[in-house]
């Protein structure tokens, strides 16, 4: 007791400096990263800044897919009180940088080189009228399965290459009594395997026309059509408590063998990594059959609100934290995605990490990397909550699929 005493006030005075600049120097950051995996790679950013000094207000806002998150932006935004950095996917940020609400990131990224290393496809969302105004974080992409290695080999099923393999194996396991498809019930779910459906019964050149361009021939098209019959049959194979389900609980299942195959982006990978899973031992991941050579992507970034004309040295320092080739690295390999910048190494990185990669650079390569309808990727908000609508009310029965292609026609060209 006497020794904490000997504390003189010069000390007592230092200590409260170091604090007060400590606050001064946090960065209050919005995110939706609230599930194990998720928020073991947080860690990875918030341990970074803490060794450069600067304190994580973290402001959670739990949810797949960053809808709610979204909600709670726009009511703090209205509020005058907008955080230093929000997760944000692809069209959301274009259009807060439209609303003018962003910081000018162009120092920083002018000083780290950060146009020669993050791919054209990233570039279309993080700048806005040549201004740098989000901070990418990774590539994350939708179109893979996941499944449970002892409940394949049990029931002798090789990794699918063709639709018709794949609803073959979903039978082999519905018939020995195994969950085939662990899902949850919710829009952005729903939509997420939409993303590796519709590319799967339609191709490349079918997802641009429907989800890119929102060309109305494709969009009412008998391929459109055959989407929806597709999901039907998935509908089919997922077990009766789906409904409302999160995503990383339908992850566990796949990890525990309760079920064969989850249909999910490659942050599911960041909940094997995170149950100590190693792919090809216990479980494998593969792109959806009819999309080995297609990427349907969606990167994560941080948006850096303006907080009063000028970047805060925070913001550049939070933004400079991001994109260092270290963090890149650390980050994703736990996360599950890929880089955002192309000139990191894969060696980090365990089989699934690695082909990530590799599909990635290969798809950008060949015309065949394509932003995810699910995440933001493909169009405004507008027209993706429109799609999310419809393709959830199909999935829970409320549509057959010839309804569901004339609702999803009617709907996007209203939100358009
Ligand atoms: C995506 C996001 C991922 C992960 C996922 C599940 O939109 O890019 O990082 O958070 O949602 O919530």
């Amino acid at each position: 007791m006497r020794r904490i005493m000997k504390l003189t006030t010069k000390t007592i005075a230092a200590l409260a400096l170091s604090t007060s600049l400590a606050s001064a120097a946090d960065v209050e950051v919005l995110h939706w990263w609230t599930s194990g995996g998720e928020a073991a790679a947080l860690n990875v950013l918030k341990q970074d800044l803490e060794g450069q000094s600067i304190g994580w207000q973290d402001m959670p806002v739990a949810g797949g897919g960053g809808e709610a998150a979204m909600t709670v932006l726009r009511a703090r935004v209205t509020a005058g009180n907008a955080p230093t950095a929000v997760q944000m996917l692809g069209f959301d940020i274009q259009d807060w940088a439209k609303q003018n609400a962003l910081a000018n990131l162009n120092d920083v990224a002018a000083k780290e080189g950060w146009d020669a290393v993050v791919p054209d496809a990233l570039k279309a969302f993080s700048k806005a009228d040549g201004k740098w105004v989000s901070a990418p974080v990774n590539v994350h992409s939708t179109n893979w399965v996941w499944a449970n290695k002892a409940v394949l080999d049990a029931n002798g099923i090789d990794v699918p290459k063709t639709w018709e393999e794949f609803t073959a194996a979903l039978d082999t396991l519905a018939a020995a009594g195994v969950t085939p498809i662990a899902h949850g019930g919710q829009p952005w779910q729903d939509a997420t395997v939409f993303d590796a459906v519709a590319m799967s019964a339609g191709g490349p050149e079918f997802y641009k026309a429907a989800f890119i361009d929102l060309d109305e021939k494709a969009l009412g098209s008998d391929t459109m059509k055959e989407a929806f019959d597709r999901m039907a049959v998935i509908r089919g194979h997922v077990d009766d408590n789906f409904s409302g389900r999160d995503w990383n609980l339908a992850t566990a299942m796949v990890i525990n063998g309760e079920a064969g195959f989850q249909m999910m982006g490659d942050w599911a990978k960041g909940e094997f990594v995170n149950a100590g899973k190693e792919p090809g031992k216990d479980f494998v991941c593969f792109r959806f059959p009819g999309t080995q050579d297609q990427v349907t992507f969606n990167a994560d970034q941080f948006a850096m609100f303006d907080q009063g004309g000028t970047v805060s040295p925070e913001q550049a320092a939070l933004a400079s934290a991001i994109l260092s080739p270290e963090f890149q690295s650390a980050f994703n390999v736990v996360k599950g995605s890929a880089p955002a910048r192309t000139d990191v190494s894969d060696a980090a990185f365990d089989a699934c990490g690695k082909k990530g990669m590799k599909d990635l650079a290969a798809a950008a390569a060949s015309g065949n990397l394509f932003g995810s309808m699910a995440h933001g990727h493909s169009a405004p908000a507008s027209v993706k909550n429109a799609m999310y609508d419809v393709i959830t009310a199909h999935f829970n029965g409320e549509y057959d699929s010839e309804t569901a292609v004339v609702e999803l026609v009617d709907a996007v060209s209203i939100a358009k």
